[in-house]
């Protein structure tokens, strides 16, 4: 691969992928998300990792979807090549997915770290949905996702004025977990996935899958879809063991089984 480098065992059971294209702030090309759609398809499918940090580098998570590979575009070339079809794979990945952003995370930056499930932001994390400054507006999935997580009105700010939200902002407006000095972002993630991957990697999946629900649809539908994947742990082994370790007063030992 060229532009995503992969790390399956940075830690124990988490797996860490880096955008790789610095010299462009890692705007998001058609290879680069073909590559990471791949990536985190064959991650999902690893049994060795239960969390995924997803990441770019100090002073660009990406700065949004390549402009210059779009500009001499039509609308049904761009109809035809749907580009923003990988980041629908994406969204599909069933493992935890945690987002460490440093410096520029614009347009489809912005998209990618929502479409992951948590988001650890270094001091220095820039936020925004700059499209409407090049004539266009988001495309993979900014007006939705960036409204439903900070509310209407910041929401159609930062679409409509493509400002930048500040990383104490993007706290304050509920948009990522916590905001830590920039030498320490990635660490920071490491540490919220490793209390991750240390729970059962089948409760994980169901839970993930069961709070991105509530998005989708209404309060009953949700509910009952919970139910369903609560009663669904009791067929790991995992909940045993879970529940057998409360009883005995010790740690668990999950497996994923
Ligand atoms: N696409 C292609 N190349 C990009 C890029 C992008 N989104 N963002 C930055 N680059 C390139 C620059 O062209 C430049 O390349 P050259 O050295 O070859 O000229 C290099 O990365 C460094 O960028 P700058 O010199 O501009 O760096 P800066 O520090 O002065 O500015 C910035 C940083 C404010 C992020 C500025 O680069 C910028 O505004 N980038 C574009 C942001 C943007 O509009 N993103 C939305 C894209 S559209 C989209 O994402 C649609 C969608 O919904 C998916």
């Amino acid at each position: 691969m060229e532009f995503i480098k992969v790390n399956t065992q940075y830690k124990k059971h988490i797996a860490l992928v880096n955008l790789n294209r610095p010299k462009e702030l890692n705007a998001l090309n058609l290879q680069l998300m073909t590559e990471l759609k791949n990536t985190l398809q064959a991650l999902d499918e690893d049994v060795d990792v239960r969390v995924i940090i997803l990441t770019g580098n100090e002073k660009a998570f990406a700065a949004g979807a390549d402009i210059k590979q779009m500009a001499g575009k039509t609308a049904i070339d761009m109809l035809n090549v749907d580009q923003f079809s990988t980041w629908d794979q994406i969204k599909k990945t069933k493992k935890p997915l945690i987002a460490a952003v440093s410096g520029f995370a614009l347009g489809g930056g912005c998209e990618l770290a929502m479409t992951c499930d948590m988001i650890v932001a270094s001091e220095s994390a820039k936020f925004g949905q700059p499209e409407i400054k090049i004539g266009v507006m988001p495309g993979a999935g900014g007006t939705q996702r960036l409204t439903r997580a900070i509310g209407k009105a910041k929401a159609m700010e930062l679409v409509l004025t493509g400002n930048f939200l500040s990383a104490e902002e993007a706290l304050h407006y509920g948009l990522v977990n916590n905001v830590v000095p920039t030498e320490m972002y990635l660490e920071a993630a490491v540490e919220l996935a490793e209390q991750i991957a240390q729970m059962s990697p089948v409760a994980a999946k169901l839970a993930k899958e069961s709070v991105n629900r509530a998005f989708e649809t209404h309060l009953d539908e949700g509910l009952h879809f919970e139910r369903k994947n609560f009663y669904l742990t009791f067929a790991s082994e995992d909940q045993t063991e879970g529940m057998k370790a409360f009883v005995e007063k010790r740690k668990p030992l999950f497996t994923g089984k």
